[in-house]
């Protein structure tokens, strides 16, 4: 039995040795995680997925704010592989984010313990695989955070605590698409839609995903763990009020139906309050040409009766989904991972001291294709960015500034292939514009950090823009969409040294170039600013024989 490993210690000082990361005082989460390959049919045809401890999706994290997570991941794939932890801020520890520009990826064979504290957050999130498509094949799972008890949580504890993740589905292997892309085309439209890795089949023999007792009050956290589609998810008959986005408290509306971007999560509370039979939740394809739909079944305890075949229609066109964007609103009074509450942090009064410009495009470098941010497509240098930086060897495996705060009015054409990172002083409060001058929709990650998404419009983004922002109660989080040659705009403190990237959630897109790191140096080699880099990081690239550079200092 490979069962997931977990147990919960307090663990003391002492004993922790050189474990710099892992935190006096909060429990600590072990969990040991075996990553294979498998066969499983999830859209009715045999395919190879990627599994955790035999397990498709892979278990749920299930934490509570500062816990200490130790993660031993063995890599029984026949390549090298890294998960990354979506949304978890890792402060002051880019050594944990596991994206190739920060780590040294996990050898076929070998294993790597992620060690990471979830300091000062609550909420909603999911892990995923960064390395090669690996993230078609499986691998990824939810990831919550729970509030200490003293904090209050906006709203009555829920009968339990389910997550949902949904994602358009490939029936092609992580190996096949990649081979797609790496000969210079798309990975063209999924074939289906999976919930949880399924799909109901409407057989009447379907087993249910989730059962609620009628008059009980449930919380759903839905996370989008595609490669490409917007999801437009629902329940028959159930309405959903919204509480929580990405490491938020919201403002709690109520909703028929939510739009779902990849990479994003929310959560929200579902009553119980029809008739006791069984319901369809649903996930379906959004902005594209022919819908493709998954669902599963809502069941309730003693309930008589199967889900209707019936479905509830999904919103038609993008300005629908735009303003359901704009009527997400930070709660200003409910308190988050601290007691103080979250609109105690005015955001909307920081002067801004930089803005830069990102603007994302599409083009055929030497016949193949390749995305972009601000004419650069990204390549992951064999020695990661983040070690390279430590070791002082920067300057031998990779340029600065690759791009200005300013595009170049040829970005959407002209595009050069190299690793793609930006300097970034530490503290800056900062303005990033993404200018979408495409027709598909685009959604964007930021690693290390929450960012206030203040806007997303139609149109050329101008500074005079700028008095349409939501200074006073945007939602503080981590991933935005951009809708087809419009714009978003997102405020960051950068208040995190690390190197830190900035991807498209499009898989193929990430793959294929557009992704960018911020480096928010550490000059000082203060331990206040950063953690030292842990004793058993992976080394590989040109650093790896090299003397290891002397530990930041405490001062
Ligand atoms: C992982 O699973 C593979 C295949 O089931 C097995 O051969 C291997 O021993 C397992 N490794 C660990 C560390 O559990
Ligand atoms: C998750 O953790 C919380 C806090 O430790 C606990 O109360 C809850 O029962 C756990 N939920 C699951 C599904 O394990
Ligand atoms: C690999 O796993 C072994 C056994 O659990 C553990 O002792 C070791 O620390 C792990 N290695 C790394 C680099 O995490
Ligand atoms: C915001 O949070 C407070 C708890 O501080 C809660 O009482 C209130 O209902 C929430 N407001 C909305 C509009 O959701
Ligand atoms: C922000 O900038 C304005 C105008 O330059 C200045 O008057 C104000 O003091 C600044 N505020 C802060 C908090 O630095
Ligand atoms: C990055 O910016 C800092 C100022 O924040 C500066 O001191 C440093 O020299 C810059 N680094 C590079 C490599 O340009």
């Amino acid at each position: 039995m490979s069962g997931m490993m977990m147990k919960l210690l307090l663990l003391l000082c002492l004993s922790l040795g050189t474990i710099s990361v892992v935190h006096c005082g909060d429990p600590t989460l072990f969990f040991t995680w075996n990553i294979t390959y498998g066969t499983i049919s999830p859209l009715g045809v045999p395919q190879q997925v990627i599994l955790i401890n035999g397990a498709f999706p892979g278990p749920n994290i299930n934490s509570t704010t500062n816990n200490n997570l130790v993660v031993n991941v063995f890599n029984n794939l026949d390549e090298p592989f890294l998960l990354t932890w979506s949304g978890i801020q890792q402060k002051k520890n880019s050594w944990q984010d596991g994206t190739l520009g920060t780590m040294c990826p996990i050898p076929a064979g070998k294993n790597f313990t992620y060690q990471f504290q979830v300091k000062d957050q609550i909420g909603s999130f999911m892990y995923y695989p960064t390395t090669a498509m690996h993230r078609a094949g499986g691998a990824f799972g939810g990831l919550r955070v729970n509030s200490r008890l003293l904090i209050p949580v906006p709203y009555a504890p829920p009968e339990d605590d389910y997550t949902v993740l949904i994602g358009d589905w490939y029936t092609k292997s992580h190996s096949t698409l990649r081979k797609q892309l790496d000969s210079g085309r798309t990975i063209a439209k999924p074939d289906g839609v999976l919930i949880n890795g399924k799909n109901a089949k409407g057989d009447g023999k379907d087993e249910p995903l989730f059962t609620m007792k009628a008059g009980k009050t449930y919380k759903y956290r839905i996370c989008n763990v595609g490669l490409k589609n917007s999801l437009n998810f629902r329940i028959q008959e159930h309405q959903m009020t919204l509480v929580e986005m990405e490491g938020s408290h919201t403002v709690q509306n109520t909703y028929e139906s939510l739009d779902v971007h990849v990479g994003q999560c929310m959560a929200v509370l579902v009553a119980a309050d029809q008739e006791p039979k069984d319901y369809y939740m649903v996930a379906s394809t959004r902005f594209t040409k022919s819908v493709l739909l998954g669902k599963g079944i809502v069941r309730y305890e003693n309930g008589k009766g199967p889900a209707s075949p019936e479905l509830p229609e999904a919103p038609v066109g993008w300005a629908w989904s735009l303003n359901q964007f704009r009527s997400f609103r930070w709660n200003l009074t409910s308190s988050a991972a601290r007691p103080n509450p979250q609109g105690s942090y005015h955001y909307g009064k920081i002067n801004i001291t930089r803005t830069i410009r990102l603007v994302n495009s599409a083009a055929k470098v030497d016949g193949k294709l390749r995305y972009s941010v601000s004419g650069v497509s990204h390549v992951d240098p064999e020695t990661p960015l983040k070690l390279a930086e430590y070791y002082g060897v920067a300057n031998k495996v990779f340029k600065i500034d690759t791009i200005k705060d300013e595009p170049p009015a040829d970005a959407d054409t002209k595009v050069v292939l190299q690793p793609n990172v930006v300097n970034q002083t530490h503290k800056d409060f900062v303005e990033i514009i993404f200018e979408n001058h495409e027709k598909s929709l685009q959604s964007w990650h930021v690693s290390g950090y929450a960012f206030f998404a203040v806007a997303v419009e139609p149109g050329k983004w101008t500074p005079e823009k700028r008095k349409n922002y939501n200074l006073l109660d945007a939602v503080s989080r981590h991933t935005i969409q951009v809708y087809p040659k419009s714009w978003g705009a997102i405020m960051i403190a950068f208040d995190n040294p690390g190197m830190w990237n900035i991807r498209s959630e499009q898989a193929e897109r990430r793959y294929l170039g557009q992704q960018l790191y911020i480096t928010v140096p550490n000059p000082a080699r203060s331990l206040r600013d950063e953690y030292n880099m842990p004793d058993v990081s992976l080394l590989c690239g040109v650093i790896k024989d090299m003397p290891k550079p002397p530990p930041f200092s405490s001062n």
